[in-house]
């Protein structure tokens, strides 16, 4: 029987990674798409595990370069597509507001009309963000598929331009377009830019003497932070699903940064007040408060059912930086 065919575009990140050997694993030729960049050496290091299984192959792409993206779905006229290309950093948007608006909004016009023109029954899903709500919350103080988006950052502004495409194109033209709504997620492949993985290896240089400080920026923010295999799993089943739709993808814990910290230093027997300091360097000009997800659209609609927790995910990630530094 003909394999299916996945094209994970941005699966040489960290959810993408996780989405490859999900698909892989379930039998699919997966095709990755990467980026061109200067360090080739790292391209593909969340993949270098895997890199010899023959189901998995490569091809350079771009999300802003419309002719690549056209070029590659004619290649391997896939029956998936899972667009997880994105500047993802928030703070970082602030400096790169328009190349991330590229990528991250126009990025996701692309790759639609390059679908309708070339393989217009192909399954999509895309990428979206629970940065889209911004400050709002629901009554019970939880974000839904029905909160409202009033995003607080390029980042959030530029993904909903996004995500509003993806329900356009599948109203205008049919298409098998969805989004996933994707809550804070975590795996020790998670970049060190990013909170969860800068305290926990900040921690362990602590503990192992290479430095006594740890510099952070808002610690009151509170975040609701989940698995990646967990989101690699609703990915494949919202692709599934007998109808495209959007689906919030969350834990529905919320814990602040400050919660983090004081697990992780306790995890290795230390105080957190002994070595954390909020310093303005890494503030946000514009900062979104709390997250917390209600997924129950997904766990009725899907069956999703998350295996991991807070705890479990960071322990996961101190295990993996452990024998790291
Ligand atoms: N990165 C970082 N560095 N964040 C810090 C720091 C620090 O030194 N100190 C405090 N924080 C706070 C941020 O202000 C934010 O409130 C929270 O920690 C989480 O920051 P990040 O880990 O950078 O993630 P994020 O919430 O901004 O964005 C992530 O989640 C989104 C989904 O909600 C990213 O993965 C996005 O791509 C994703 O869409």
């Amino acid at each position: 029987m003909k394999k299916s065919k996945a094209f994970i575009i941005g699966g040489s990140g960290q959810i993408g990674s996780y989405i490859v050997e999900n698909f892989l694993s379930k039998g699919l030729e997966v095709w990755v798409g990467i980026r061109r960049h200067s360090v080739s050496e790292t391209q593909t290091s969340r993949l270098n595990h895997i890199f010899n299984d023959e189901n998995l192959k490569f091809v350079y792409i771009d999300i802003t370069d419309q002719t690549s993206i056209t070029n590659a779905l004619n290649k391997i006229n896939p029956d998936f597509v899972v667009n997880c290309a994105a500047q993802s950093h928030v703070k970082i948007s602030f400096d790169l507001p328009v190349y991330t608006a590229n990528v991250d909004g126009m990025g996701v016009l692309n790759l639609l009309e390059s679908i309708r023109q070339c393989c217009p029954t192909t399954r999509l899903i895309t990428f979206s963000t629970s940065e889209m709500f911004g400050n709002s919350v629901s009554v019970g103080n939880f974000q839904s598929e029905d909160t409202p988006m009033h995003p607080v950052s390029p980042y959030g502004c530029a993904k909903l331009m996004g995500y509003s495409l993806i329900r356009n194109y599948r109203n205008s033209y049919g298409m098998f377009a969805s989004n996933i709504i994707c809550f804070n997620t975590e795996s020790p492949r998670r970049g060190e830019n990013f909170v969860t993985t800068k305290v926990v290896k900040g921690a362990i240089d602590i503990l192992n003497g290479k430095t006594d400080k740890l510099e952070l920026g808002n610690l009151e923010a509170a975040r609701d932070w989940q698995n990646a295999k967990d989101v690699a799993e609703a990915t494949w089943l919202i692709l599934n699903h007998d109808k495209p739709d959007d689906f919030v993808i969350a834990s529905g814990v919320s814990h602040t940064i400050k919660d983090l910290c004081e697990y992780v230093f306790s995890k290795l027997g230390m105080s957190y007040q002994d070595y954390v300091i909020s310093t303005e360097k890494f503030l946000r000009p514009e900062e979104l408060n709390y997250l917390k997800g209600d997924s129950t659209k997904a766990r009725k609609v899907l069956n999703w059912n998350p295996k991991y927790n807070f705890e479990q995910t960071i322990d996961e990630m101190i295990e993996y930086w452990k024998t790291k530094i």
